[in-house]
């Protein structure tokens, strides 16, 4: 302990430190989640850029040492965040990237296996719910320990609509997205909540609609929010890096959290052999178990239905 702060001891590696990569490693930097902090890219130079230009900040606001490494640094890391690959132009799906982010993936893998002595891998790329099939197959390691943050960031798009929506703060609103962090996820309306009162009844009782009409715009608005931005600033970082934060802070604080993120399902809601988001806790040991709510007959039909979406683009590689 020192003037208050809990220092943490927590080794981190941040692989791709493009936008999102150097937005995570700023962020967990100020919020003070680790000791450590290796960039790792291709491109040594920018990375060192991206390293110094993080570092110098007021040491009160964040004393982490923040340096461009090589996969060497990733023995002892507790947290292994996977950033490395291209972002989607306008216009393009997450899937859209398939060929590319998978091929920089299995060369992410391939040289940092010789050095992973254990920690929870986290992976950001896109399209995520591909990638953490694919890391999770060709890493083999125990369930839960790769995991993707998928539908966290949309989840947390929702709440910000159905806050502001209900006037109330982001922290009084529960709902999960749920299935593919992309054009087939599902929010989960049946357990949508507002200071712990069931979405319908807290509209009812303060003179607000929520009617089908309503849930399909927000919902339109949540899968195209990613898009939209692209289309105005070309990309997206900052959102995905608090998301990174708040994930990052259950494995390195060891404060576990229920978010909705990517794992490969093994029989849960009918689902097996699939990356896909659904609520799950998270943890020191990353994943430590998936949920399995009661959700509508129609929650659980799309649900399937972005199984068998997820299938069939596994089926092509
Ligand atoms: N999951 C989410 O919610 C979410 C949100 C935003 C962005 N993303 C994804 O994050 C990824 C990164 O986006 P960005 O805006 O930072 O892109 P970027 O182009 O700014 O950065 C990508 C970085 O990866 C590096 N890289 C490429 N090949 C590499 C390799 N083999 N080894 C190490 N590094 C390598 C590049 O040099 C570059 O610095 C994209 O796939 C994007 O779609 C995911």
């Amino acid at each position: 302990m020192m003037d208050g702060y809990i220092v943490s001891k927590r080794k981190v590696a941040v692989i791709g430190a493009g936008f999102v990569g150097a937005s995570i490693a700023y962020a967990l930097t100020i919020r003070n989640l680790a000791r450590e902090i290796v960039l790792i890219d291709i491109d040594r130079e920018k990375t060192e850029g991206e390293a110094m230009d993080i570092q110098h900040g007021i040491p009160d606001l964040g004393n982490a040492v923040v340096r461009a490494g090589s996969y060497e640094d990733c023995r002892d890391c507790d947290l292994i965040i996977i950033t490395a690959g291209r972002n989607r132009k306008p216009g393009e799906s997450r899937l859209d990237l398939i060929a590319g982010n998978s091929g920089i993936l299995r060369n992410v893998v391939e040289q940092m296996q010789k050095y992973y002595t254990g920690g929870v891998i986290m992976l950001v790329s896109n399209p995520v719910d591909v990638l953490v099939y694919q890391c999770t197959r060709w890493m083999g390691l125990p369930d839960g320990r790769v995991f993707g943050t998928g539908c966290a960031l949309d989840s947390s798009r929702m709440i910000r609509l159905m806050a502001d929506y209900t006037k109330r703060d982001t922290e009084s609103v529960k709902i999960n997205i749920v299935g593919e962090h992309g054009d087939s996820q599902i929010p989960i309306w049946s357990r949508a909540a507002v200071d712990g009162i069931p979405m319908q009844e807290y509209c009812e009782k303060h003179g607000l609609s929520w009617t089908q009409e309503i849930r399909d715009d927000f919902a339109g608005k949540v899968r195209g929010m990613g898009a939209s931005i692209i289309k105005n600033k070309g990309r997206t970082h900052f959102g995905i890096a608090t998301s990174v934060c708040y994930l990052a802070s259950a494995v390195l604080d060891q404060r576990p959290t229920i978010a909705s993120v990517s794992t490969v399902l093994k029989g849960e809601y009918g689902v097996s052999g699939v990356g896909l988001s659904v609520p799950s806790i998270i943890g020191v040991n990353g994943v430590e178990r998936r949920l399995e709510e009661e959700w509508t007959e129609e929650e659980l039909t799309l649900f399937r239905q972005a199984a068998d979406k997820m299938k069939g683009v596994l089926d092509t590689l």
